[in-house]
């Protein structure tokens, strides 16, 4: 099976993109407009990117009819937002913060998700977020025009909350305890129980 990515339309090459580049961690995503109303979304395109300086990476993709979804809006107007990472404990919670909310509607108010003042942000975190990070915009870089393209935010991270169940004994995070997801294709996820090690050469 051969698929030409220069060929087929958009909206069939994206299940081929979510179903095949998997799992992908999910940032759940808090901003605040300029008058002061918060937002909170997840995106799974989502990575870090590097230590120095630090800094992460997510991809917002325009709306069908080719607006910018409310998180892009919120940061070019405030460029600041927390990225908060979602346990298993988290998942309904974080899928129902996907939902199209008119512009200025808080997904915090409107799922009952209790947040917490950030430190050197405005936006607030998810205060039942195992690990949380505090970032200013470094930029926007925009892939493409129109529907579907993208918008991809570069933070540079602040801050990083980490819930003090994460550590393990030797005091970095343990997978075990963070529970974190990873998105797979449409509505389906993983969990990290599965874990190996592999060694690698010096
Ligand atoms: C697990 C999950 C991952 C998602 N990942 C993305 C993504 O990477 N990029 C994107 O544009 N939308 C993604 N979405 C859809 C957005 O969350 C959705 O469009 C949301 O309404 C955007 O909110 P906003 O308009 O408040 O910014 C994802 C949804 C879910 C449930």
């Amino acid at each position: 099976m051969l698929l030409d990515f220069t060929a087929l339309p958009p909206r069939e090459i994206y299940p081929w993109l979510i179903g095949t580049i998997m799992p992908r961690p999910i940032a759940w995503v808090s901003t605040i407009s300029v008058d002061g109303r918060t937002n909170l979304a997840p995106f799974s395109f989502f990575n870090g990117v590097c230590a120095r300086p630090p800094t992460l990476m997510f991809s917002v993709a325009n709306h069908p009819d080719g607006m910018k979804k409310d998180t892009v809006r919120n940061i070019e107007a405030v460029p600041e937002f927390v990225v908060n990472l979602v346990s298993f404990a988290l998942a309904g919670q974080m899928s129902a913060t996907s939902a199209s909310l008119p512009y200025g509607v808080s997904e915090f108010e409107q799922g009952g998700i209790t947040s917490v003042p950030s430190a050197r942000v405005r936006p607030p975190r998810v205060a039942a977020a195992p690990v949380a990070f505090e970032c200013v915009l470094d930029r926007i870089v925009q892939i493409g025009e129109g529907p579907m393209a993208a918008n991809v935010v570069f933070g540079r991270i602040l801050l990083a909350h980490v819930s003090d169940t994460v550590p393990g004994s030797n005091g970095r995070p343990d997978p075990a305890k963070l529970d974190l997801i990873g998105r797979l294709g449409g509505d389906t996820y993983t969990r990290t129980r599965d874990i190996f090690s592999v060694e690698r050469p010096d």
